[in-house]
């Protein structure tokens, strides 16, 4: 039973380590004790799609064990990781009266997770933080890692903190009720981590992807277990970022640029990191045979197979955006990051490096690539 899948331990050089947990949300208590947490005072903080559905199980659950519980809740969506959502937070922790040796608790996707970290990254400078992560994004990606931010101006996580959690606990049977395009979502991120991983996990989940996207609960505990796994054991080498934790952005030059480039409106960040996948491994395999491929090739082996589980992902509408306007997004991209435009390519599945210095005309061989899959709409 994906209930009592074994823990992921994350370790962090200046904060210890943590665990991500698996299990009901109902037995956060004793959880919560057994990482050293007194129950005290608690804020809850969720949102309007996820409180009414699981806020009372965390709050009767806290409560029976002594907590005093309060709760906030934020409007669902991204545009909760605002400063002025923060403030509204920051006002519900006064109300609460919340001190050092208190908890924040996030209950919710990415969104919650960000914000609620940021707020108790600096909330007394610093309060207990434990996450309950309730989307698939959440649960293999953004809880573990420990960072936490706000966007401002448009530009995404740009005010933040690197804020470990005490505790990650994640109850799979939350999945049931996150919207299909939310589990298309996080798929991406999934199928990158696989990529990342090596051959196993891309037939791994090559053979499993029908059980997971119908949701059968085994399946998809096994597949956020490994996605966490395999997040937790990049964070942990690398926790700030200086060499292995660069690869998870795998995919993501190409999604931001077709985020940047305006198609944001017609793609969610699923689908642009779905396509910004087939994107790189397009690239990859380019720069494998020294030439630009085809939009329409089977890609060669050893990128046949990573690309055969990217192209189960929705890709979403057609990728309109000009050529032009791409290509300056990643020109941004690039002055962004000091003159140099990095992509994470692969040599092959689990073996991904930076790559600077990419001719132009397979950058360009990329993107006819991302325009000819974009036909895959739904896939998952
Ligand atoms: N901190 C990190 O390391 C990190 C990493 C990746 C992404 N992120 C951030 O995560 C965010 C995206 O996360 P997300 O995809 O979870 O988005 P999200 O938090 O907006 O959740 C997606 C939607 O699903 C709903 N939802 C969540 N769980 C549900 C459930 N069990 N049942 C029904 N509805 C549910 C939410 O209310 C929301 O409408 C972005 O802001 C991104 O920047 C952070």
């Amino acid at each position: 039973m994906a209930s009592e899948m074994p823990p992921v331990t994350v370790r962090f050089a200046r904060a210890g380590a943590y665990e991500v947990r698996f299990g009901p949300l109902g037995s956060v208590p004793s959880h919560a004790a057994d990482v050293g947490l007194e129950a005290r005072n608690a804020l809850v903080v969720t949102d309007s799609n996820v409180g009414p559905l699981y806020l009372t199980t965390v709050r009767d659950a806290l409560a029976s064990a002594g907590w005093r519980v309060h709760a906030a809740q934020v409007p669902a969506g991204e545009a909760s990781k605002s400063a002025e959502v923060l403030a509204d937070l920051y006002d519900a922790a006064r109300s609460a009266g919340l001190e050092r040796r208190d908890a924040v608790f996030s209950l919710g996707g990415g969104v919650v997770g960000d914000v609620a970290g940021f707020l108790a990254a600096t909330w007394l400078r610093g309060v207990p933080l434990v996450h309950l992560p309730t989307s698939l994004m959440a649960q293999c990606d953004s809880s573990i890692g420990g960072k936490c931010g706000i966007n401002h101006a448009g530009a995404k996580n740009r005010v933040g903190s690197v804020w470990p959690p005490r505790l990650v606990l994640a109850d799979i049977a939350t999945l049931d009720t996150l919207p299909r395009p939310e589990l298309a979502g996080g798929m991406s991120e999934v199928v990158k981590h696989a990529i990342l991983e090596g051959p196993a996990a891309v037939g791994d989940l090559l053979a499993s992807w029908d059980s997971v996207v119908s949701r059968d609960r085994a399946s998809v505990g096994r597949v956020v277990r490994r996605a966490a796994a395999f997040k937790a054991g990049v964070v942990t080498e690398d926790e700030m970022e200086a060499g292995r934790r660069a690869h998870l952005n795998l995919g993501h030059t190409f999604a931001h640029a077709i985020e940047a480039a305006g198609a944001l409106a017609a793609h969610t960040h699923g689908q642009a990191v779905a396509l910004g996948l087939r994107a790189a491994l397009h690239l990859s395999a380019s720069l494998a045979v020294r030439r630009p491929l085809a939009p329409d090739v089977t890609l060669p082996a050893p990128f046949d197979r990573p690309d055969a589980l990217a192209a189960r992902l929705d890709t979403g509408p057609p990728l309109d955006a000009p050529a032009h306007a791409l290509e300056q997004a990643l020109a941004w991209d690039k002055k962004r990051s000091e003159g140099a435009l990095r992509f994470v390519v692969l040599d092959g599945a689990g073996r991904p490096r930076l790559a600077d210095a990419v001719p132009a005309p397979m950058i360009a061989a990329a993107w006819r690539r991302a325009r000819a899959c974009a036909a895959n709409q739904g896939a998952v």
